[in-house]
């Protein structure tokens, strides 16, 4: 009865650089960098008279070629400001695999992206990604993660933004974000009820790695996937902390074999050296080999 990885379809999502598409400089280097997923911007990073030659940038940065053995995100203008039905027509052409929808509010506004699809005829290889960055967006998290999975539902992932909730709510700053820890856990929750992958936010200071590095070790210890990078300084942090250390390996390695002993077949919990482990453990255990092993692969194409 033991559970196979290659069952898993597993995605590596660590570190999610965002990379402005207006800054040609940034969008070259994004080929060379060691992050898992690019987010190509459109929205903050981009100056309201500057949308129009983002949106050419990224139409020939795709048709040069897309990133080797990496996701490439675009992130689109919001469906209530003027530039929705352009940045949309930049994701039909250029066939990301996902968009990442910024300021969603509720269930609705991820359905005027399934229908851009539905109308452009786009397979359902593009997914929607949803930036959890409102008050609103906050309180609906798990309405829009059951929404963005019912019927087909394209929804993949959960990004938080904390400038913009700071924004709206008046939340300072303060270390340890700590009085954010509950909204952050929310989304993290609403995520995982519906299985989608969840997206710590942005870190600003991005030459303060010591910070960097303490608010990975908090995102993950949150139960984010990864984290959300504005600069390429930040993405070993990231894979590391978001990664598998080889303590973490050689135990899920354990845990597989002790299920593959002897007798162990019809069990669904056995005793390991004094410490009970569940089938569940197995199961958590498969999940962590596959993607460590990715990991490991990309380490060797780099
Ligand atoms: N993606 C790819 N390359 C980047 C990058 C990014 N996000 N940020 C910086 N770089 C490159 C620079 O082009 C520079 O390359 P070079 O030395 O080979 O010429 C190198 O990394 C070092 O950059 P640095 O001089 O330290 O920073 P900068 O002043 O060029 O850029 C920011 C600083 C903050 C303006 C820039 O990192 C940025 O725009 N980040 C993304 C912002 C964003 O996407 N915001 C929206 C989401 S919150
Ligand atoms: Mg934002």
């Amino acid at each position: 009865m033991t559970s196979s990885a290659a069952q898993f379809s597993v995605t590596l999502r660590r570190s999610v650089l965002s990379v402005p598409a207006i800054n040609l400089r940034a969008l070259e280097k994004s080929r060379m960098l060691d992050c898992d997923s690019v987010i190509f911007d459109l929205e903050d990073s981009v100056a309201h008279d500057k949308k129009a030659e983002a949106r050419d940038n990224l139409r020939q940065f795709f048709a040069q070629g897309r990133l080797e053995g990496r996701e490439c995100i675009i992130r689109v203008n919001s469906n209530d400001g003027g530039f929705f039905a352009e940045d949309m027509a930049v994701v039909v052409a250029c066939r990301p695999d996902a968009v990442l929808l910024p300021k969603v509010d509720e269930p609705e506004d991820l359905q005027r992206v399934a229908d851009v699809f539905s109308d452009a005829d786009l397979p359902g290889g593009c997914k929607i990604w949803a930036m959890m960055e409102t008050p609103r967006g906050i309180l609906n998290a798990a309405a829009i993660a059951k929404y963005g999975r019912s019927s087909g539902g394209r929804l993949e992932a959960f990004v938080v933004g904390l400038n913009d909730l700071r924004k709206d709510t008046g939340v300072l700053p303060e270390p340890g974000r700590i009085f954010l820890v509950p909204w952050l856990m929310q989304v993290v929750l609403a995520a995982r009820a519906y299985g989608i992958d969840v997206i710590d936010s942005v870190s600003n200071d991005f030459r303060d790695l010591d910070s960097f590095g303490a608010e990975c070790a908090q995102g993950r210890a949150m139960g984010f996937d990864g984290k959300m990078l504005i600069h390429p300084a930040q993405i070993d942090a990231a894979n590391r902390h978001f990664g598998f250390s080889d303590e973490a390996v050689a135990e899920a390695k354990a845990i597989v074999s002790a299920f593959q002993e002897e007798g162990a077949d019809g069990l669904n919990v056995i005793n390991m050296g004094g410490r009970m482990v569940e089938r569940l453990h197995l199961v958590q255990a498969e999940k962590l080999l596959a993607k460590a092993a990715l990991a490991e692969q990309r380490k060797k194409q780099a």
